[in-house]
């Protein structure tokens, strides 16, 4: 007779199988798909979605799950297959919640309103997505309400993102965070330095070349995983032995593919550094998404915008474009982290960032208690962005209208750009501690940080939950301070 487990670990790689064939067609899709391939590209993924979801929420794998988790209660299973067992359960309990009417219902919902907000956004008119965007957030609502919550109903919306994290500890982190960081562009941008851009054309052939060489020095494994080119880049596992990246490279400005790559460098790292042996397990799984954003923003910000990185990198750009050997190091390092007061998120520097992410993430909980109505979300937006980053947005298109994320359904989303980045500062300033980290990077060493990361980040998967990781990495949960003070330490100079 087989045991429970292998059954149950059977079942779930064979869904992890599912998982990485529709991860191949959605990366196809957006690296390689000519336009007309969309409609049956959306067919395969719908069709796969389903079988995902039905084999997940199968009466069998019920029936095992709670066999198992009376082996578990038994103490029969090790500590390992009874976090799985534990995990796994969670997610049935998770996906079986759910009705299939309301998935269904959301589905369309959010397939029309995707329509409707690209439209919305390209002739700059709110009005067409209102009434789309007002679904949403009722079902969002239902959404909480079957999934069940304490606290806030917005923790069960966030925490399918982010586990275990509520709106208290959010409220508590982003409300330390956000008058420092208007504070410190005030400061910033008041002291106006300036520095001459530099301008040219560099050739798209020499910035791949270039992208890929620095994405291999981080430690990209490329028998593990490619770089391709897409509009928007992304990083999409099939396994760890099989990692996808992208960047898009602009003719104007070579720094623009270079930073996007690393910090999805930083993504393909964590993926690359997954356990290959617990595949389709939790314990072969990301943490969470705040946490790979820490990945991907440690790697972008803390290595790729830091002197040191560039005192390294510098010559080697000036020998790949000639345009670059007249500049200075100090003036380049200005121009990679100019503080700005910008309409875009996914434009924002360093110091403004969070601001942009905390302005959504009030809306979003305003919209859950139904303090703030649908139909006043320009306004609302407008009068954050004035009061946080200091400019109004000229038109809805590059304020309200911007990001895709609400007409997907995805209302909780937002707040793991910003764990990513305090979790990041936390991992960074750990390191540099253990580490002699600056004489490293200057020297374009970034092993040791690579495997500092993949000792005692990546390989752990789901093991821990994300605050008892980055307490014992770090020695403390998740801490606004190391994030505040490298800012501080950075910006206030430069
Ligand atoms: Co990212």
């Amino acid at each position: 007779m087989i045991a429970n487990y292998e059954k149950l670990k059977e079942k779930v790689q064979e869904l992890a199988v599912l998982g990485s064939i529709s991860n191949v067609l959605g990366w196809d899709a957006r690296v390689n798909m000519p336009p007309k391939g969309n409609a049956l590209r959306a067919q395969q993924s719908s069709y796969l979605a389903g079988i995902i979801h039905k084999k997940i929420t199968s009466r069998e794998m019920g029936k095992l799950l709670s066999a198992l988790n009376k082996e578990v209660e038994a103490g029969s299973l090790t500590e390992e297959q009874a976090l799985n067992v534990r995990k796994l359960t969670e997610n049935f309990e998770k996906e079986t919640k759910l009705p299939t009417t309301f998935v269904e219902e959301k589905s369309a919902v959010t397939s029309l309103a995707n329509q409707a907000w690209v439209e919305a956004r390209s002739i700059d008119d709110f009005s067409k997505f209102q009434p789309h965007l007002e679904k949403i957030v009722e079902l969002c609502r239902r959404e909480a309400g079957y999934f069940g919550f304490t606290g806030h109903p917005y923790n069960a919306l966030h925490q399918l993102y982010e586990p275990s994290m509520t709106v208290e500890k959010l409220d508590a982190v982003f409300n330390q965070l956000r008058p420092f960081l208007v504070n410190l562009a005030d400061r910033v941008i008041a002291e106006g330095k300036t520095y001459k851009p530099i301008e040219g054309k560099f050739p798209l052939d020499k910035q791949r070349e270039l992208v890929k060489k620095v994405a291999g020095l981080l430690g990209f494994d490329f028998t593990a995983g490619r770089l391709d080119v897409s509009p928007h880049p992304f990083t999409v596992p099939f396994c760890s032995n099989d990692v996808r990246i992208t960047t898009a490279y602009k003719e104007d400005n070579p720094f623009d593919a270079l930073k996007s790559a690393i910090h999805e460098t930083g993504h393909g790292l964590y993926e690359q550094g997954l356990p290959a042996e617990h595949f389709g397990m939790p314990l072969g799984e990301a943490a969470s998404l705040g946490l790979h954003e820490s990945q991907s923003k440690l790697w972008e910000n803390h290595i790729g915008r830091s002197a040191e990185f560039w005192s390294y990198m510098l010559p080697a750009l000036a020998e790949t474009f000639p345009e670059f050997r007249s500049v200075k190091l100090k003036d380049w390092m200005r121009q990679v982290n100019k503080v700005e007061r910008s309409l875009i998120r996914i434009k924002a520097d360093e110091v403004t960032y969070n601001l942009h992410i905390i302005l959504r993430y009030e809306i979003e909980k305003g919209l859950m208690e139904d303090n703030i109505q649908v139909k006043n979300l320009p306004e609302v937006w407008n009068n954050k962005m004035q009061e946080y980053v200091g400019i109004i947005p000229d038109k809805n298109a590059n304020g309200v209208l911007q990001d895709v994320h609400w007409s997907m359904g995805a209302i909780g989303y937002f707040p793991t750009y910003t764990l990513g980045t305090i979790y990041a500062a936390q991992f960074f300033a750990q390191a540099s501690k253990e580490l002699p980290l600056a004489e490293r990077v200057a020297a374009g060493q970034f092993q040791d940080l690579r495997e500092w990361l993949r000792e005692k980040v990546h390989r752990h998967g789901k093991k821990y939950s994300v605050d008892d990781l980055v307490k014992r990495v770090t020695g403390s949960p998740l801490n606004a301070q190391p994030l505040m003070d490298y800012l501080e330490a950075k910006y206030a100079p430069l």
